[in-house]
């Protein structure tokens, strides 16, 4: 299951209504600077780290190699659980490969951040991911789960603690990093979560092996893909589907359906260009409505219209093999809506997306309006019922995709969710 557009496509509810039809969910990249919400009648559930399978006893939820993870975030997920009667000791395991986010991440986050990148500030989440992938591509300062428990952990602290010194001094951080205490915390950490640490490639392998079924979890959007979105405006990972396979440690071959998630309108937190924004009356209702503040940060999201361009190219992207389109009801009580079909550069119609920053920041959408449907549509399950506004609305997002649309989200509920037949 894969985010279309640039995160927050309420992948969560999708996942959480999902898991029953599977054996295993897969988090495969990104870490606590995505923010999953469940909603199951009044409780709301905030994960960051855990898959949203967590809530089904039956499912095992795998954190695999991808993931870039904070401990100290999913002991506190955990703790949370627990005090909601939900163990995770059976159903939890994260992969010994998964590398480490430690304080002197989130202390480089917090100073390059606020820098300009392309005249615009990233407005990273400050969870110390990029530069915790960076490290681990430059491997010398970089620490995995399996490290945790292995001799000369504390050494390592100490080596790389005396260098994220000298770099974090010269970004002008005034960070004070005690590598005693960093050790005793981690170590402290790494006992309390040692029961679920495991090595996940093989057992993801052998479950495929053994006709176990598995959903693969995106975070965030392929539009923030490392590779393929916005770039540098983008998150550090492979957010769109081809990050699956690399994240996970599974074949393409196992790839067997991919269900791409998108808004019926479009969000976006952080910089970076964003061709349908509005930044009237109605991109503000459609904040109010959606209530589109950050889960991780709490920043209001900005807003627009939907844009078919950008989705189409992700779908083709991520080898999706149907839409689910959500938040629907959000735009009930506009009197109108708008669909971008295409753009405008330099006076020619651009119907793919542009690989290049400059270029998307100088596109001018262009739109199709559809008339609004006034009808509150969260109590209708079938896709029939919808009111003709809406129908033709999802139809044309259909067409312009060129993908079907398997499901509808029309509220936060699980039961507010529309299959279409056979899709289920
Ligand atoms: P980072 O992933 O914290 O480095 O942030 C890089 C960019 O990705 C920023 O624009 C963030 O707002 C955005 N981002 C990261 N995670 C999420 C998410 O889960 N939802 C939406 N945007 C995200």
């Amino acid at each position: 299951m894969i985010g279309l557009q640039w995160g927050d496509e309420a992948k969560g509810k999708l996942v959480d209504l999902m898991t029953s039809q599977f054996d295993y969910v897969v988090r495969y990249q990104g870490g606590s600077n995505a923010g999953h919400t469940v909603v199951i009648g009044e409780q709301v559930y905030k994960l960051h780290h855990i898959p949203s399978g967590i809530l089904n006893s039956g499912v095992m939820n795998v954190i695999a190699p991808g993931v870039v993870l904070n401990p100290a975030t999913i002991l506190e997920e955990i703790r949370g659980l627990d005090q909601r009667r939900i163990d995770v000791s059976a159903n939890l395991r994260i992969s010994d490969r998964a590398h480490v986010v430690f304080p002197w991440h989130i202390a480089e986050d917090r100073v390059t951040n606020a820098a300009s990148v392309a005249g615009e500030s990233i407005g990273t989440t400050l969870r110390g991911i990029g530069p915790c992938y960076r490290d681990k591509y430059a491997r010398s300062h970089a620490i995995r789960m399996g490290d945790l428990y292995r001799p000369g952990f504390r050494e390592r602290i100490e080596t790389i603690v005396e260098a994220k010194h000298r770099a974090l001094s010269s970004l002008g951080s005034t960070e004070a990093l005690d590598a005693n205490a960093i050790y005793s915390e981690f170590s402290g950490y790494a006992q309390r979560l040692q029961p679920l640490v495991t090595e996940t490639t093989d057992l993801l392998l052998d479950a495929l092996d053994a006709g176990k079924k598995v959903l693969f979890e995106g975070a965030q959007g392929a539009l923030l893909d490392i590779d393929h979105g916005t770039f540098p405006f983008v998150t550090s990972s492979n957010s769109s589907g081809v990050g699956i396979c690399a994240g996970s440690g599974v074949p393409p071959r196992w790839i067997q359906r991919v269900l791409g998630v998108a808004k019926a309108y479009t969000t976006r937190v952080g910089g970076g260009p964003f061709p349908t924004e509005l930044h009237d009356d109605v991109g503000q209702r459609i904040r109010d409505l959606g209530k589109e503040y950050g889960t991780t940060t709490g920043r209001p999201r900005r807003c627009g219209w939907f844009d078919a361009v950008a989705v189409r190219y992700t779908s083709r992207l991520s080898g999706v093999s149907g839409l689910s389109i959500m938040m629907l009801d959000v735009l009930s009580q506009l009197p109108e809506v708008k669909i971008c079909v295409a753009y405008q550069l330099d006076g020619e119609r651009l119907e793919r997306f542009p690989s290049h920053l400059e270029d998307l920041r100088r596109v001018t959408p262009i739109y199709e309006t559809i008339p609004g449907w006034d009808t509150d549509v969260t109590q209708i399950r079938r896709m029939s019922q919808l009111p003709s506004g809406a129908r033709r609305y999802l139809e044309r997002i259909s067409e312009l995709v060129r993908r079907p649309i398997d499901v509808v989200s029309v509220g936060p509920d699980r039961a507010q969710t529309i299959f279409a037949d056979g899709a289920s």
